[in-house]
């Protein structure tokens, strides 16, 4: 099998590692940045005359692969999408699909028209923990769910790097926060309820990451002699200069080079190097939506970005036991009304992958199965996935006028 990887940047290089350790072929790349583009045809061994700077070009003339990962930013979606299944390519497309409703839409009906398969990268459901917590509820574990109340606890240093500093700070190039990070949530409670969604109401703002939040003088680069760097958590050198050797997501972000000298330069007056508060964002950092599912189950989502743990917390209340759930230590904790009786399950991380709790790799997997014709669980399709965002839309328009939205 070949694909065609749009956008080599941190997510198109997860998938192309994936794939590739399962025999696939990298046909060809679309990557603007001549470095970066590089770095991932050396290592993913792509034709030279397939190397591209743009998805226009990777996917002009004739049909060469089978698929496309689309991993592109939010905005290049839609046209690189379209324009892949016109041409009769799967599409494996980065979430989220876009964030413009119609152009949802449009993609949805597009790959069903042509009969291929679209997935959009919704990880979280192919990881074990929610997989287990799906079979739970499904076996009526807990009965009918009444309630389900779902937190995105985002670590601080996770926000300020993608939505201060970086790719999704900023609707007009982005997305809002609920539609860029959390239509995984919205998703997982489609998935894991079971029903579809009728209403929803929402509350948020951006509290903190403001220029008039900023300590007194603190320069619009973190490197130009910043007074607060013993007392800022968000100080970028902190953050970016630690690691020496085996360079990790999120400091591998900031330069192709990872070598000390390289990332110190970017931080000099590159975007990861600024002031959490002379930033140019302008997405919430908080944000509370309420939502109700057909037969009357509702559920709260709330998504913050002063966490000093990154995971999900969750309760399921049902109408004969309770469960609660942390997505990072891999705990289930199951209680039933009758019996009193409480099960602790544990998911075995040590086993799994990483990347969304084990989610990246298995969902890669399900996404080739379903191009190679074989039996896939398609655990999800763009058409399961178009609800997490119409969901996400109204509780973005819910937010912004103040009002309740049905959907
Ligand atoms: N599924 C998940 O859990 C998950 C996690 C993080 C990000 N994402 C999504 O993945 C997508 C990519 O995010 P990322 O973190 O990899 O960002 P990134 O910046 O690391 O990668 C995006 C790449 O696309 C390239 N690009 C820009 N315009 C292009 C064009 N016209 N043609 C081809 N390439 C182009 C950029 O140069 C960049 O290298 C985003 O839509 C994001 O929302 C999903």
């Amino acid at each position: 099998m070949k694909l065609i990887v749009l956008g080599a940047g941190s997510r198109g290089d997860v998938y192309a590692r994936y794939a590739t350790e399962s025999g696939v072929e990298i046909a060809g790349v679309a990557e603007p940045n001549e470095e970066r583009r590089q770095v991932f045809c050396e290592k993913y061994n792509v034709p030279q005359e397939k190397q591209f700077a743009s998805w226009q070009e990777a996917l002009a003339g004739e049909k060469y692969a089978d698929a496309v990962v689309n991993s592109t930013l939010d905005r290049v979606h839609y046209e690189s999408t379209m324009a892949a299944l016109e041409k009769g390519y799967h599409v494996l497309l980065e979430k989220p699909m876009s964030p413009v409703e119609s152009e949802c839409r449009a993609m949805v009906e597009k790959a069903e028209e042509k009969g291929l398969v679209l997935m959009v990268c919704h990880v979280l459901r192919y990881a074990p923990f929610f997989e287990k917590l799906k079979e739970l509820l499904d076996e009526k574990r807990i009965g009918e769910i009444v309630n389900f109340q779902l937190t995105e606890n985002v670590v601080y240093w996770h926000f300020a790097h993608s939505f201060v500093r970086g790719n999704f700070r900023n609707e007009a190039v982005s997305s809002p926060w609920i539609l860029a990070k959390s239509c995984h949530d919205l998703d997982l409670l489609v998935y894991l309820i079971g029903k579809e969604c009728k209403k929803v109401t929402s509350i948020g703002n951006l509290m903190h990451f403001r220029p008039e939040n900023a300590p007194p003088g603190a320069p619009k680069y973190c490197l130009d002699g910043c007074p607060h760097e013993k007392t800022c958590p968000h100080f970028a050198p902190a953050l970016y200069l630690k690691q020496i050797k085996n360079v990790t997501w999120p400091t591998a972000m900031i330069s192709t080079d990872t070598s000390f000298p390289a990332r110190y330069e970017a931080l000099k007056r590159g975007p990861y190097g600024r002031c959490v508060y002379h930033c140019d964002n302008d997405v919430v950092d908080h944000q509370s939506a309420i939502f109700e599912f057909e037969g009357g189950t509702t559920a709260t989502f709330n998504m913050i970005g002063f966490s000093s743990e990154n995971t999900r917390t969750l309760r399921v209340f049902g109408t004969k036991g309770d469960l609660r759930g942390h997505l990072e230590k891999g705990e289930i904790q199951l209680t039933d009304f009758l019996s009193g009786e409480k099960e602790l399950i544990k998911i075995d991380y040590s086993t799994l992958i990483s990347g969304h709790g084990g989610g990246d790799v298995r969902m890669t997997r399900d996404f080739l199965a379903a191009v190679a014709g074989e039996a896939s669980s398609q655990k999800t399709s763009a058409r399961v996935s178009l609800q997490s965002h119409l969901m996400a839309f109204a509780a973005e328009r819910s937010r912004k006028e103040h009002r309740t939205i049905r959907i």
